[in-house]
């Protein structure tokens, strides 16, 4: 039971043991569809061509890290390709708005209906609950994970790519359709934001370029990370140092997801981050 006030405490002590909180049916389905509606709206009416735009991969090899339609897009709503949504020839396979693999970085800001969903009481009450003192909404991005051609996302940590002084990012993961072992759910790691982070990016200071600073050359664990099955509104609440991946989607089935990174305000946010917003302030959950 969630409510004005945060999540209950048991759940809270779930999230300080475990690094993340599962919290089913939190959004409603009619909410879930009608951003889910938006999304493919905003992909067919932003959709770049391939040759303006940026494939987005997250397994490891990072093709975006030298492109400025990438390292720009903190404070826009920009389109990324799927790796395997071009053939042989470099064309698409299909209509370029069912080969995006998201759209990022600032639809909370600056889309209407991504805005109202992205900002409620509740949101702020679990942000609250889980030791943000003055939440301020980083990024959001919205993955479609497309049947067939949604790509796998390599284990991580988000602060990593977002980096604090002293840590303090958050993840917002929000079930958009029913994400299962099938179509690429989440899986993460129990207790490993506990493990201290081992890579750092950094962006270069004419912005052209990031790189991966290796803090522990070790790699993260491979055993012991557990499924997050979530159906359709449910919200996955992520410490930013817990590892964490999901599949490719193998299936028939899409598996959209919604995320918005939260940062505390008390906290130090270098320039060296990928990710600036020189045309906006961050706002929190009730601005
Ligand atoms: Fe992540």
């Amino acid at each position: 039971m969630i409510t004005k006030d945060g999540v209950s405490r048991s759940q809270t002590e779930f999230f300080s043991e475990n690094g993340y909180l599962v919290l089913p049916d939190f959004i409603d389905a009619q909410a879930c569809l009608q951003l889910r509606d938006r999304a493919m709206y905003l992909a067919e009416t932003l959709c770049p061509t391939p040759q303006e735009a940026t494939v987005f991969t997250a397994d490891g090899t990072a093709e975006h890290a030298t492109d400025n339609y990438f390292l720009s897009s903190g404070d826009k709503i920009r389109c990324f390709f799927e790796k395997d949504a071009f053939d042989e020839n470099g064309n698409l396979r299909q209509q370029a708005h069912l080969c995006l693999n998201k759209l990022g970085h600032a639809m909370h800001d600056l889309d209407p209906v991504f805005r109202d969903f992205s900002h409620s009481v509740r949101l702020a009450a679990v942000a609250q609950s889980v030791g943000l003192a003055q939440e301020l909404l980083l990024q959001s991005m919205y993955i479609f994970k497309q049947p067939r051609i949604g790509g796998e996302v390599a284990c991580h940590v988000d602060h990593t790519y977002l980096w604090t002084e002293p840590q303090s990012v958050v993840g917002f993961w929000f079930a958009i359709d029913d994400a299962t072992t099938q179509n690429g759910c989440m899986w993460a790691l129990p207790g490993g934001h506990r493990i201290p982070v081992k890579t750092r990016n950094r962006v270069n200071e004419s912005r052209t370029v990031s790189t991966m600073e290796v803090l522990d050359p070790t790699p993260y664990p491979t055993e012991g990370l557990v499924p997050l099955e979530a159906p359709r509104g449910t919200l996955i609440v992520l410490n930013g140092t817990l590892p964490h991946r999901s599949g490719p989607n193998t299936s028939d089935k899409p598996r959209h997801a919604y995320t918005i990174h939260v940062i505390d305000g008390t906290a130090d946010y270098p320039p060296d981050n990928w990710l600036q917003r020189p045309s906006m302030p961050m706002l929190g959950f009730m601005n």
